[in-house]
């Protein structure tokens, strides 16, 4: 990544996100958003976080409602919101949520019971121009306005728009790609109803076959763009990774930039974590095994210190490669001894496969279909393996939660999956998991087969790659030094110190 030495240390950042752990969490960009900001704080920045209130999140004495609304300027005329200040757990960090009952008093939030929220471009596009007349709300404009995924996308539109003749147009902005499988694809009428300019409906700017792209938007529009890891940079300007925006992607090369995300060890840590029945560190491994009791015991599994349980977390979406896993459950089943547990919720064939093979083979594959963050972390610290068959992985923090938690990555060797397993070698028991290339059950199967047989022959080799995983610095410290490099190249861009790439003339 390029280094470059601001004239002003310290940054303003605005990160407008819409989830927020440990409040608002659906997968691993709400960690992100969680750790970064306490990150940045920690070396000194001013940040700020904002996002939306949702009907899930419980309020306690620590949430503080704004007597002052917030008015949000739409299309179709000024709307009122109320603000709420909750400080980010273990931090000084302000975080601002937006309550707007129309949009955001439903528990969920993007998916309800009977799926996507057919309203969401509506209540992200609201919630992006309330992050940014938050701004004018608290009197303070940040150097750096930091978005995330497509909900966000518009946000770097309408500082280039709505918002250029204003103070806070100055403003750099930085749009993180998590995902760039979800687009935020809407109807032409967005436009209208957040009070954006029409000439933008251009395939050079939000348009795409027809429609608004609020990713693309973002794209086109921020100062800088960053994805996950970087590999996921390399895949997405590629045909199959940039589902449809590789061009677009390529287009602005030059100002995107990998940076992999770290974890939050004040949070993810087996000697404090309150769900595992007994801490344990790299130089006492012993208690690891009663975390594998209780998770065999919690998760209904045959409990054999000798007998290896594989485990997995996660969204259960083709992403996740877990039908391929699915596959070969009945051949895993009857040619080795190893145990599975599943915990995640998602697409309805998966849920009902999975919850069948806990019935079939009772005992030996158990699912737990739900979210829940206590069951999470008991398979961080219980089980032997963890699985990520991943079809395409931007980072994944699972891989990196498992080895903190000495629990050996199984995953396949793409985005940030092959960023942070190192592959084992027999050789000298060198680092700290096992990958495979292939998208198919054979692969998978074969990488299964490799670990069962080191964890049955090689258990010295094993503890090895435990400790390695263990020893590994995943701290945001990193992530967030390079973050700062990549908000002063910004800030310079933006102020025209250094020379941008030249966005689509109007
Ligand atoms: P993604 O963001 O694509 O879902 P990551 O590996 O980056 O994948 O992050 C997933 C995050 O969500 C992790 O914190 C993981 O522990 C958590 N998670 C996923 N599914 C569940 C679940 N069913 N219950 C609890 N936590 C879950
Ligand atoms: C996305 C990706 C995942 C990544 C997470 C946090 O949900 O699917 O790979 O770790 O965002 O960046």
């Amino acid at each position: 990544m390029k280094v470059y030495i601001a004239p002003t240390p310290l940054v303003k950042i605005l990160i407008v996100t819409p989830e927020v752990a440990p409040f608002a969490k659906v997968g691993g960009l709400a960690d992100v958003t969680g750790a970064l900001p306490k990150a940045l704080a920690a070396l000194g920045h001013d940040v700020k976080v904002v996002c939306p209130l949702y009907g899930s999140i419980r309020r306690d004495s620590q949430w503080h409602p704004q007597g002052k609304p917030l008015s949000v300027q739409m299309g179709t005329g000024v709307r009122y919101a109320r603000v709420w200040e909750r400080v980010l757990p273990g931090s000084e960090v302000s975080g601002y949520f937006i309550e707007y009952d129309e949009f955001f008093s439903r528990p969920e939030i993007y998916e309800g019971p009977w799926g996507w929220h057919s309203d969401n471009d509506r209540r992200f596009g609201f919630f992006s121009r309330a992050a940014l007349d938050l701004c004018f709300w608290m009197d303070w404009m940040p150097d750096v306005v930091h978005v995330h995924d497509w909900p966000t996308g518009l946000v770097p539109v309408m500082l280039n728009t709505v918002y250029a003749g204003t103070p806070l147009g100055r403003a750099a902005s930085i749009l993180t790609i998590h995902n760039i499988q979800h687009q935020g694809y809407c109807d032409h009428s967005i436009i209208g109803f957040l009070g954006l300019p029409e000439w933008l409906f251009r395939a050079d700017h939000i348009e795409a076959m027809g429609a608004v792209s609020m990713l693309k938007g973002g794209i086109f529009h921020s100062t800088k763009i960053t994805t996950v890891s970087p590999t996921y940079a390399q895949e997405i300007q590629g045909p199959i990774g940039g589902q449809g925006l590789n061009s677009i992607l390529s287009f602005r090369a030059a100002d995107l930039v990998g940076v992999l995300n770290g974890i939050d060890t004040s949070v993810w840590n087996p000697r404090t974590d309150k769900a595992l029945p007994a801490p344990f560190w790299h130089g006492d491994l012993a208690p690891k095994e009663l975390s594998k009791k209780a998770l065999c015991e919690k998760f209904g599994l045959n409990y054999r210190p000798e007998t290896p349980v594989y485990g997995v977390v996660s969204r259960l979406f083709g992403q996740k490669g877990l039908d391929i896993l699915r596959g070969i459950v009945p051949r895993l089943m009857q040619e080795t001894d190893a145990q599975f547990v599943v915990l995640g919720m998602g697409e309805s064939d998966l849920e009902y496969a999975f919850s069948d093979f806990h019935g079939r083979y009772g005992g030996r594959f158990a699912t737990w279909i739900g979210f829940d963050d206590a069951r999470a972390r008991l398979i961080y610290g219980g089980a032997d393996f963890f699985l990520m068959p991943s079809r395409f992985e931007p980072c994944g923090l699972g891989q990196m939660y498992a080895m903190a938690y000495g629990t050996i990555p199984v995953v396949r060797r793409t985005g940030g999956l092959a960023d942070t397993v190192r592959p084992y070698n027999e050789a000298d028991a060198s680092g700290t998991g096992f990958l495979f290339d292939e998208a198919s059950g054979e692969a998978l199967f074969g990488a299964i087969l490799q670990s069962l047989k080191v964890y049955h022959e090689k258990p010295d080799h094993i503890r090895l790659l435990r400790e390695h995983g263990m020893r590994q610095d995943f701290t945001w410290d990193t992530s967030a030094a390079a973050y700062t490099n990549v908000y002063r190249w910004a800030i310079e861009t933006r102020q025209g110190i250094v020379s941008n790439t030249p966005l689509p003339a109007k």
